[in-house]
């Protein structure tokens, strides 16, 4: 069985793709801190709906703050001496908006951080298994990477720069056989937007589902042997955003 690492994996599309990587037939360490100290079928069957109990047994919660970098390797090494991981998926991302000026320094240094730095360190700490295992590598990046982002213009940059690592990374390791994939997704319904003004659409042709992203992975992960998709955007056939507190 093929084993991945997942981060963000507690909610919203990390859990649509955690659920995708059991029925793909994975074994699947997932992180997030919100998880359950041992969780148990219950949480995990609302987690991951549809997946059945015996793929569940295939998930495994990591309950783990990215933001501790200092502790993360020894955390994939243990993780790593029950076998070499052959799929990474850098999902977990926080996102703080706002004028540039009100963000505080604290918010800014988690997001580079979670969405940029712990992506490296993950990616560096595991290529060794991937090259032996002909892996791949899956970020997580949003539209705002390729587009200018007034009142995300932190959050823009750490995908900007994810996407940028994530092309050059491809180019560095294609010849040992690591496929990489940079998913740009527009903008999804999840707990993402909790502390923003504004929101996606409810209507489905506004805004993506977690499921859509986690599809888009399966297409990237079951693509040929010598085909990779290495650069995907996700759109919703309209373009609306949706105003928190605003009359209707
Ligand atoms: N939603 C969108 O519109 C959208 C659009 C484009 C791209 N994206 C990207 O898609 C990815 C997933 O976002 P989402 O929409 O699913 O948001 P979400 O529901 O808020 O999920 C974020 C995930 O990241 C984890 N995370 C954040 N900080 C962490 C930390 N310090 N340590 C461990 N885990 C941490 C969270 O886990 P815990 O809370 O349990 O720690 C959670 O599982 C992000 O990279 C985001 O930038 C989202």
């Amino acid at each position: 069985m093929k084993r991945a690492i997942l981060t963000g994996a507690s909610s919203g599309i990390g859990a649509a793709i955690a659920g995708e990587l059991l029925m793909l037939d994975y074994e699947v360490y997932g992180f997030g801190r919100s998880f359950p100290e041992s969780p148990e079928e219950n949480y995990l069957s609302a987690l991951l709906p549809g997946v059945p109990s015996d793929r569940l047994a295939n998930f495994h919660a990591v309950r783990f703050d990215l933001t501790k970098t200092g502790a993360l390797a020894e955390r994939v090494r243990e993780i790593r001496k029950e076998g070499r991981i052959s799929l990474l998926v850098n999902n977990a991302g926080v996102g703080y908006f706002g004028l540039h000026e009100e963000l505080s320094p604290a918010m800014l240094h988690e997001m580079v951080t979670v969405n940029l730095e712990v992506p490296m360190l993950l990616c560096r700490l595991l290529l060794r298994d991937l090259k032996e295992t002909g892996g791949h590598i899956i970020e997580l990046s949003s539209v705002t990477a390729r587009k200018s982002s007034p009142h995300g213009c932190a959050y823009g940059a750490t995908k900007a720069a994810l996407t940028a690592f994530s092309g050059s990374l491809f180019d560095e390791v294609r010849k040992y056989g690591v496929r990489v994939t940079c998913i740009h997704p527009d903008m999804t319904k999840s707990n993402f937007y909790r502390s923003a003004d504004f929101g996606p659409e409810e209507a489905a042709d506004c805004s993506l589902s977690p499921e859509d992203v986690a599809a888009a992975v399966r297409c990237v992960l079951t693509a040929r042997d010598g085909l990779v998709v290495s650069d995907m955007t996700l759109l919703p056939q309209k373009h609306r955003i949706a105003r928190k507190n605003q009359k209707k």
